[in-house]
């Protein structure tokens, strides 16, 4: 297998704008981390007087949308137009000609690899640094997940090591857009066309994340939203695939819908092909309608907050923010990912590190793991169903070429915060990098 090589890529690390302001507020703010005394975990004051805004919002607007959608008592799509509604609007948002909305994200991954036609025997390839569900997805169609290692500059799929992964088998391109940052879009599509594989983005965690000017889930043949209470777009569980195929959004429609036709008038009439039932509810899509008017406005607040915290974080050696590719013309800040090296700080232990501000009002947390080693892969792989799909020598080969030394280390030295503080205010994210600031300049009793 290749290793991952950044030379040949391009970064954009942060915007130009605020290079300049930065320095000033830098003195103002960081220079005298000690002043702000001893960190919380010791005893000492929180470095984070003000709260992270609460998440989910609720405004009058969703409490309307909500009741009106509960009184008029369509709550089935069958029904009612509420989704109908979202899911125009939702496709016009992202600039593609179809939407689906469903029960939540991983059900529109599968209904997409469904509808692609993936199962038994093939293989998908997806990124080993990711949430769960990506690989839940692969597993519910009984394929096989092929983990490509990590970019670890920007935490996203290393599209050096997609070509090695391609094989006969191979059905279906995962890429995903963790954290509301970009996979190298460019290269996954220009290897999926040379081998004519089909791209299903997961863009669960990038509502409005564009590459090159274009918002992502419509660059692919089709892309999966999240709308999970955490999620940028909420509204408690949901989900939505979106696609510029006629064809496969037949599928994926018919798919969610019990297997029904769309284009057949009658239900009973309409039972022409194998279904579940995955139908997005109508309050959740009355909310999401409500929560919809707010993500733009939302979005560009996160940005700028997320600009400038990347600027105060130069400041401090040992937690860099992830790169972005030059592709990249918007990152939604689902996550703040950082990388922590502990050898700047004391060796103090990464899950210390995080102890200590979580204590000080930062709520952080160690990012994604080794998926691509993770025992309930293990376990369906030798479970009695993959035997009788697979032989013994396929697996035994998919275990030997299952390493993803990148994603291992960034595994070690990830970090996660929460996009609810970057809705705070300025003077909110000053606080976030005074309490990293004291960390720094107290590792070594922190450690002790
Ligand atoms: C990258 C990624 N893929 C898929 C999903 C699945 O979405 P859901 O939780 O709505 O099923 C999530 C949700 O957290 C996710 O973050």
């Amino acid at each position: 297998m290749k290793s991952t090589k950044y030379t040949r890529r391009k970064f954009v690390c942060t915007s130009a704008a605020m290079s300049a302001a930065a320095p000033t507020l830098l003195s103002i703010n960081l220079s005298h981390a000690k002043d702000l005394g001893k960190p919380a975990l010791l005893g000492g004051e929180k470095a984070v007087a003000e709260q992270a805004p609460p998440w989910p919002i609720v405004q009058k607007l969703d409490e309307d949308k909500f009741l009106e959608t509960l009184r008029s008592t369509g709550w089935c799509r069958l029904g009612n137009n509420v989704t109908t509604e979202f899911e125009k609007a939702w496709s016009s948002d992202l600039g593609v000609n179809h939407a689906i909305g469903m029960v939540n994200g991983t059900s529109a991954l599968y209904s997409a690899l469904y509808a692609l036609g993936v199962g038994p025997g093939d293989e998908v390839i997806v990124p080993a640094y990711t949430f769960v569900a990506s690989v839940n997805a692969i597993l519910q169609q009984f394929a096989l997940p092929v983990f490509a290692d990590t970019d670890r500059q920007t935490f996203q799929i290393d599209v050096t090591t997609l070509e090695d992964r391609i094989t006969e088998h191979t059905r279906c391109i995962m890429p995903v857009h963790l954290g509301g940052n970009t996979a190298d879009m460019d290269e996954v599509l220009r290897i999926a066309a040379k081998h004519k594989i089909p791209v299903v983005e997961d863009a669960c965690q990038a509502h409005f994340a564009e590459w090159r000017g274009r918002r992502v889930g419509g660059l692919g043949d089709a892309g999966c939203f999240s709308f999970q209470e955490t999620k940028i777009l909420p509204c408690g569980e949901g989900g939505a695939c979106v696609t510029n195929s006629d064809d496969l959004y037949d599928k994926i429609h018919a798919f969610q819908n019990n297997g029904r036709d769309r284009k057949l008038g009658k239900p009973s009439e309409g039972y022409l092909h194998h279904g579940a039932n995955l139908r997005m509810t109508e309050y959740q899509s009355a909310l999401l309608l409500a929560q919809l008017t707010r993500l733009e406005e939302q979005c560009r607040h996160r940005e700028e907050n997320a600009h400038y915290l990347e600027e105060l974080l130069k400041e401090i050696p040992g937690v860099r923010h992830a790169a972005r590719y030059e592709g990249n013309t918007r990152n939604t800040y689902y996550l703040f990912m950082m990388h922590y090296d502990k050898s700047q700080f004391d060796d103090l232990p990464r899950s210390r590190f995080i102890e200590a501000l979580r204590k000080e009002g930062v709520y952080v947390g160690g990012g994604y793991h080794y998926l691509n080693k993770h025992p309930f892969v293990e376990k369906m792989l030798h479970s009695r169903w993959y035997s009788n799909i697979y032989s013994k020598e396929r697996i035994e080969r998919y275990w030997k070429n299952n390493h993803c030394p990148e994603n291992d280390k960034l595994s070690e030295e990830g970090l996660f915060m929460s996009q609810r503080h970057l809705l705070g205010s300025k003077s909110h994210v000053e606080q976030i990098a005074a309490a990293i600031r004291k960390v720094h300049a107290y590792a070594k009793a922190l450690k002790a």
